[in-house]
């Protein structure tokens, strides 16, 4: 029977991986987007920004310093969670998160996916990869994809006992055993993944198992509720693997969110209070239009706090910092938490 040791949940995004003088590149293309969604509703940029004009002053949040403070704290957050996940040292870590047509295009877009096959590549960053890329973004892939290939393991045994634990909990879930490719051969894991396995894992090579979710792309996105109810099927399916080698310590992990690319503060409060407190009445509540763009990513750490709920684990956060990048209060809701 395989035990689950830890949980942890990091933000993922570009904000993380680029010096703090140089968030303006991503406010640059908050600027150029005409379609900030933001409380169930859908803005430009300018009438984002009169909307929120007297909920803050956003100039004094994204003054450089206050952006190397919070740079910082993010940073100090993700090593000791790397730090932590070094001295837990799990055997296998799972890894909860979105496929922002990564892996999935158009041709199908599955709401929930386990990966089952025997290893995932984070593919090398190459100049090709990079140029396909806005100036805010490309600075920000290092911290997501190594210079050259790195290969991690699946565990494919377990993969197999949630697809076979969510079935008998009639969840009709997608499969995928190979990775798929391209016309440059085989298209490496998604942002999500690989931001955990270089910042938190440090390119080392632990067995994973990714679970991708469609968070982001209308009309096949599952609720929160769906979500949760996921997560504690896993959870069950983690500690209820029987047969040969399945005597494993396992982490999980939630990567990406909370709010963004418009930070909500009192959105971000509420679903990181919630998940502590297991209160599934408020996480059920809160409508699903809310949850688009990044923001949408949350549904990665329901997921997760569904599948602690099958434990003792106890979730604590270790930072959450409001990272802000331009005068319409854009940029990412850092969190980062361990379940211990
Ligand atoms: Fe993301």
């Amino acid at each position: 029977m395989a035990d689950i040791v830890f949980g942890f949940g990091a933000s993922h995004g570009p904000l993380l991986s680029t010096p703090p003088e140089r968030w303006d590149l991503r406010a640059a293309d908050d600027r150029k987007n005409p379609a900030h969604p933001f409380r169930g509703k859908v803005y430009n940029f300018q009438d984002l920004a009169d909307l929120r004009q007297d909920e803050k002053d956003f100039h004094a949040e994204m003054s450089l310093e206050m952006r190397q403070k919070r740079h910082e704290r993010n940073q100090a957050a993700l090593d000791q969670l790397a730090d932590k996940l070094a001295e837990v040292d799990p055997d296998i870590v799972v890894v909860v998160g979105d496929d922002q047509h990564e892996w999935f295009l158009n041709e199908v877009q599955p709401s929930f996916t386990v990966f089952c096959g025997d290893q995932v590549i984070n593919a090398g960053l190459t100049e090709e990869r990079l140029k396909a890329k806005s100036p805010g973004i490309q600075l920000a892939m290092k911290g997501y994809f190594p210079p050259e290939d790195h290969v991690y393991p699946v565990p494919k045994e377990l993969a197999e006992a949630i697809v076979e634990g969510a079935i008998a909990d009639e969840f009709d879930i997608a499969v995928s055993i190979e990775q798929p490719t391209g016309p440059r051969g085989v298209i490496g894991i998604g942002h999500a993944f690989g931001f955990i396995c270089r910042r938190i894992l440090r390119d080392r090579p632990v067995p994973i198992v990714p679970i991708l979710l469609n968070t982001y792309f209308p009309p096949n996105q599952p609720t929160p509720k769906r979500c949760y109810q996921l997560g504690r099927s896993i959870g069950r399916a983690i500690a209820g693997w029987k047969g040969p080698g399945a005597d494993k310590r396992v982490a999980v992990c939630a990567s990406g969110g909370i709010s963004h690319f418009v930070v909500d503060e009192d959105f971000d409060e509420r679903m990181l209070t919630a998940m502590k407190n297991r209160d599934t009445d408020t996480i059920f509540a809160e409508p699903d239009i809310v949850f688009r763009s990044g923001t949408s990513e949350t549904k990665n750490w329901i997921t997760v706090a569904g599948i602690l709920s099958e434990t003792d684990l106890q979730m604590n956060l270790i930072d959450y910092v409001p990272a802000y990048r331009s005068e319409a209060g854009t940029g990412c809701g850092m969190a980062f938490a361990s379940w211990e």
